[in-house]
């Protein structure tokens, strides 16, 4: 399945169920005001796909008055939201388990947080099963749109295979 492109919904191709950047941004205000923590939510997709975008969106709703900014080489930053601490990683760069032990990832996966995680294939079996999946997918022939898939449905796909 390596390098295998997800088939996607004829119309979603055509656009029509595609997201503006300010649909998205729009969209992830509104699930941030609706998050209740603790919440841990996995944003996968490929560089560029819109997953800091939307994790901006989500901090904005949850009531993030801070600026958020990719936690790249970091690996994380911390903010605090209106209803509880907001925990933003990046895993693109891990290179190993130690990386998350050094960042206190046991912690922060069982805190009372709203957690955002970047790149979440890369703590493969250490992310908690428990949590909401969001997938952004570039579209082949609109470069100002992105599909989003969110919820229970996009755990029953296998993204790892070209996220
Ligand atoms: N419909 C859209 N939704 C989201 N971003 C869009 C959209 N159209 C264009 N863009 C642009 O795509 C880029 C998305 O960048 P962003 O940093 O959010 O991606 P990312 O998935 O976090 O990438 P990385 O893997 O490097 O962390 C931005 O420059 C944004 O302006
Ligand atoms: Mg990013």
């Amino acid at each position: 399945m390596e390098g295998h492109s997800p088939p996607l919904p004829p119309l979603a191709a055509h656009g029509h169920l595609a997201l503006s950047e300010t649909e998205l941004v729009d969209w992830g205000e509104r699930f941030g005001r609706a998050a209740r923590p603790p919440l841990i939510v996995t944003l996968r997709g490929e560089l560029g796909a819109g997953k800091t975008t939307l994790a901006r969106a989500i901090c904005r709703g949850y009531g993030v008055p801070d600026e958020v900014t990719s936690p790249t080489f970091t690996l994380v930053h911390e903010y605090r939201g209106a209803r509880s601490a907001v925990y933003h990683l990046d895993l693109y760069r891990l290179k190993g388990p130690d990386d998350l032990a050094n960042i206190g990832w046991d912690d922060i996966m069982s805190s009372e947080a709203l957690v955002l995680i970047e790149w979440p294939e890369r703590a493969a079996e250490l992310l908690p099963a428990d949590h909401v999946p969001m997938l952004l997918q570039h579209l082949p022939d609109d470069p100002d749109r992105r599909l989003l898939y969110a919820g229970g449905h996009v755990g029953e796909r296998k993204f790892g295979d070209h996220a």
